[in-house]
């Protein structure tokens, strides 16, 4: 079985943050989204995977390569436009082959992992299988209604009037039937060729189509809550690991990660937390459910609940919290707040 991972798109929600990295590298307890989402796909036991790539295609290969560090195998796949999920299974055809394969949306993290479910997959063989999750507002997702064993009756791309409440949460198992359906679809009200129409397809044809529910912490990082909240989950299960350097005057919780070649210095450290490789906390409290990225300074700084990407600097700040840094950024304090904002920037300034 083969995996294909769409890591195109937008991340209008993102913004200012995706004008200069894709979504799906922001990282999350000090790993990008999408190595979260390889490493679930080699746990399922794939190593053979398609990445399907936007316009930022290039920062995508950069940052994660030819597959070789994580022992897979990665083909890149370039998307000229977002013209929709099943456009990308349309395009990977070659890629594919007759082969079975994973589709998994490069943003979603599911930390439990879908190693059981493709397992059921493998040994049963439905045209697909679709993973699912109870939610409250399923407008916002694809929705699938299924009958008593869970095999799917209908399905329908954001409804106004959901039919259930079990959300399509972006891993998907096809066999090759689904090429047949991708190439009998037409283009959605939105201008896509929806992943959704094409499984309702294999519905309306006759094909049997399964759902599994997966009852884990399951998040879409599309904005900035998402992400923030993926950090907590994923920092919470984070196994300690103190192999920076700590001085006497520090008191480091035994639930924090310091990766090699960090500093802390004359700091409070509270768990769950991440300091990555080559970063310096000094004269610092960081809080809880903060992730510093790689060569980071921080100093006489209070911050909490955060993430602070590769190369940023924080000095002299009493209070951060709730806050997505992007990379080699700089923030610090003066005595009145001078901003220079970015086009779609949120700026929240305390009183
Ligand atoms: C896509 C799918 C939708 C699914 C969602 C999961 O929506 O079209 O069916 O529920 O991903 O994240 P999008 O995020 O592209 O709007």
């Amino acid at each position: 079985m083969k995996a294909l991972v769409l890591s195109g798109g937008m991340g209008t929600r993102l913004r200012p943050l995706t004008y200069s990295t894709p979504k799906q590298l922001i990282p999350v307890a000090g790993k990008a989204v999408l190595e979260h989402v390889i490493d679930n796909i080699l746990a399922a036991g794939i190593t053979e995977i398609g990445m399907v790539v936007g316009g930022q295609g290039d920062k995508i290969r950069e940052v994660i390569g030819d597959g070789g560090r994580f022992g897979a195998r990665i083909t890149y796949i370039p998307q000229a436009q977002p013209l929709g999920l099943a456009h990308c299974v349309k395009i990977s055809r070659d890629f594919l082959g007759d082969d079975d394969f994973l589709m998994y949306l490069g943003d979603n993290v599911l930390p439990e992992g879908v190693a059981d479910i493709a397992g059921s997959f493998a040994a049963h063989r439905p045209a697909a299988q679709l993973v699912v999750q109870k939610v409250a507002d399923p407008r916002a997702f694809g929705v699938a209604e299924v009958d008593a064993d869970f095999t799917v009756t209908a399905l329908a791309e954001k409804p106004d009037v959901p039919r259930s409440n079990l959300a399509l949460i972006g891993v998907y198992f096809f066999t090759p039937a689904i090429h047949t359906a991708v190439d009998a679809i037409r283009p959605s009200a939105r201008g896509e060729l929806e992943i959704t129409d094409a499984v309702q397809w294999l519905v309306a044809n006759g094909a049997p189509v399964k759902a599994s529910e997966y009852l884990g912490f399951w998040a879409d990082t599309g904005n900035v809550d998402a992400v923030l909240e993926c950090n907590r989950r994923l920092l919470d299960e984070l196994p300690p690991q103190q192999l920076g350097t700590v001085d006497a005057a520090s008191r480091v919780d035994d639930s924090v990660v310091l990766a090699a070649g960090c500093q802390v210095v004359n700091s409070r450290i509270e768990g769950p937390a991440y300091i990555g490789p080559g970063s310096v906390v000094e004269d610092s409290h960081i809080g809880r459910y903060t992730a510093i990225g790689a060569d980071c300074s921080v100093r006489h700084t209070l911050i909490e609940d955060s993430i602070v990407q590769d190369g940023s600097a924080l000095s002299d700040l009493p209070g951060l919290s709730g806050s997505l840094i992007g990379r080699t950024a700089s923030v610090s304090a003066t005595r009145r707040h001078r901003l220079i904002v970015g086009d779609d920037s949120r700026v929240e300034v305390a009183t």
